[in-house]
């Protein structure tokens, strides 16, 4: 898959986890859209910060500040700025997670994309009821009912400070003017065509994304001018909407009628008590906050293993492998939309269960995989590219935001007339039980397809707070890898007391008990030399694959705040006074 890969690869999404080494004011504000004036806050922190994934996003972010935003104003321009600037993975076109903190209180925001009505459990599968390659991430069928805009229009309405309309302007600048084209987004572009060619619309938008060229999406800047204008309604039931739903007409499964249903939701975070800070993260349809919590306190749990282990040897490796190895048969029982199935969150985040599962973890040697199982019995449950941004405000609020269209480009379908780039987050459905999606996960019955259903979701925006104050706000993009980066990040600076530059950029692996034993590395810090021989000798197989994350990261350290920016993407940092 093309997040997976760096640029010189040419291998197939497909085969990802087989590869080896590697402002116009057309109208009058409405009062809903309006802002009551804002109150006089004392400001708990020397500045403002932001992490976020280019420079424009930056400057957009640094602009509401400077008129007075918050850091959920800030957090929206960022999001609209990056579906203009960041086009592999910012959107309007698809779904994500916002994780709160607003005056001392925790929030989430369910923006995640729904199947649309008229899709079914089946509709991946061939008349032999085999997986059809290809058909859940390319193309029209592979588009889930995108959700960002109604997040953003929930969010600002219900937090920001800002008049809409301020917060779209940056972005409506950025797609009618243009950006200027970096080499990394030229690279991923050309990557991504190849697997859209003769499926997708996908050139005639982005044929002209070179580097060096200042790209402007005129369409693009009309949609958001509308959603400047109208607010969400544009998108979901205006001329936006029509638009959506003419394109796929013929093509796909969103109808008007799908787009006029679509609902964000605010939903209780996940949260955890670990090592004096209070986690706070996210929570069903995502399996990474539930992860995250168990991979913090089954190492936790076995700190006297952990005891003397070097960071990053052969013997961490092992251990974190073997914690990795039961949550992730967790993640695929017990894991999907909790509007469809009763996710048991309080079981398989308790203390005594996950201590449960740390005491089944051998010290010595890899556990044979098939005798890790789900540890709740396996009966089922009741019936019932991405790119994350870090904000904090002088104020003490603080946005952890990941949003996604799936792979780079999503499916590579561009709404037309509409410049917007539709998701591909289909895919992060079980098409069929126990067959591996993109990221090499498989799932069960609780994230088979239903109209109306979320998939299951790795991403794990994620704010830590102690003393009810914000410590770190934390998050990146990388399907099944986002929650062990994000653990292995929260590891470096807590229990390694590294620096937080130096925690980002630190090594990164992963381990997800299928394929058996097989440990991922990236080439950013590859596991070689005799690294590679140790951990190897443990009885693991070594793969390598093309990304490991890109890291979004604010710390606050007593009343400053310090942000870094994974030095594996084009990420930009700013603290602003
Ligand atoms: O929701 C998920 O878990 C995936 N669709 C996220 C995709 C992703 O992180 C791609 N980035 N590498």
């Amino acid at each position: 898959m093309r997040l997976l890969r760096n640029n010189k690869s040419s291998v197939s999404r497909l085969a990802l986890v087989a590869l080896v080494s590697v402002s116009s004011c057309f109208l009058e504000v409405t009062p809903a859209i309006a802002k009551a004036p804002a109150k006089a806050q004392p400001a708990v922190l020397t500045a403002s910060a932001i992490a976020v994934a280019d420079k424009y996003s930056a400057d957009a972010a640094e602009q509401i500040f400077k008129e007075g935003g918050n850091a959920v104003d800030a957090a929206v321009a960022i999001a609209f700025t990056l579906a203009v600037t960041y086009p592999e993975a910012g959107n309007i076109g698809g779904g994500g997670f916002m994780t709160l903190y607003v005056d001392g209180k925790p929030y989430f925001l369910d923006y995640r994309e729904r199947a649309p009505l008229a899709a079914t459990k089946n509709m991946y599968l061939d008349d032999k009821g085999e997986v059809i390659k290809g058909m859940s991430l390319f193309g029209y069928r592979a588009v889930g009912v995108p959700g960002t805009v109604d997040g953003m229009w929930e969010a600002q309405r219900r937090f920001g400070k800002l008049k809409w309309k301020q917060v779209l302007a940056p972005a409506i600048h950025y797609a009618r003017d243009g950006f200027e084209v970096s080499q990394q987004l030229q690279d991923r572009r050309d990557e991504a065509a190849k697997d859209f060619a003769g499926k997708t619309n996908f050139d005639a938008y982005f044929g002209n994304l070179k580097q060096g060229v200042n790209f402007k999406q005129p369409d693009l800047a009309a949609v958001l001018t509308r959603i400047s204008d109208q607010g969400a309604k544009d998108f979901y039931s205006g001329k936006t909407a029509d638009l959506i739903a003419a394109s796929m007409h013929g093509h796909g499964l969103i109808t008007k009628a799908d787009l006029v249903q679509y609902k964000a939701v605010w939903r209780q975070p996940v949260q955890a008590d670990w090592n004096g800070y209070r986690v706070i993260t996210a929570p069903p349809p995502s399996s990474g906050g539930i992860g995250l919590v168990q991979l913090l306190k089954m190492k936790a749990d076995l700190a006297p293993d952990f005891k003397d282990v070097p960071l990053n040897s052969p013997q961490y490796v092992h251990l974190i492998a073997e914690i990795e190895k039961r949550v992730f048969a967790d993640r695929a029982q017990y894991l999907g939309d909790p509007d469809f199935y009763k996710v048991p969150i309080a079981q398989l985040t308790d203390d005594a269960y996950i201590a449960k599962r740390a005491a089944e973890v051998n010290p010595t040697t890899p556990s044979d995989t098939k005798s890790v199982q789900p540890g709740l019995g396996t009966s089922m449950p009741e019936k019932a590219e991405t790119t994350h941004f870090s904000v904090i405000d002088k104020w003490g609020n603080a946005v952890s935001n990941t949003y996604t269209i799936n792979g780079y480009f999503g499916s590579g379908v561009v709404a037309d007339r509409t410049g917007i780039v539709l998701n591909d987050e289909m895919d992060d459905f079980s098409a069929k039980p126990g067959v591996a999606n993109m990221f090499g996960v498989v799932g069960s019955d609780a994230n088979s397809i239903e109209p109306k259903k979320r998939p299951l979701s790795s991403m794990t925006p994620t704010i830590l707070t102690k003393d009810g104050k914000v410590a770190l706000v934390i998050g990146t993009p990388g399907g099944s890898r986002i929650f062990t980066s994000i653990f292995q990040v929260i590891n470096n600076i807590y229990d390694y007391d590294m620096p937080l530059p130096d925690a980002v950029a630190a090594m990164r692996f992963h381990h997800q008990l299928l394929p058996p034993n097989t440990i991922f590395w990236e080439p950013y810090k590859p596991i070689d030399g005799e690294l590679a021989k140790q951990i190897e000798a443990k009885g693991y197989t070594l793969k390598g694959q093309d990304f490991s994350g890109d890291i979004q990261a604010i710390k606050v350290n007593g009343d400053t705040p310090e942000a870094a920016a994974d030095p594996r993407g084009r990420g930009v940092t700013r603290v602003i006074q």
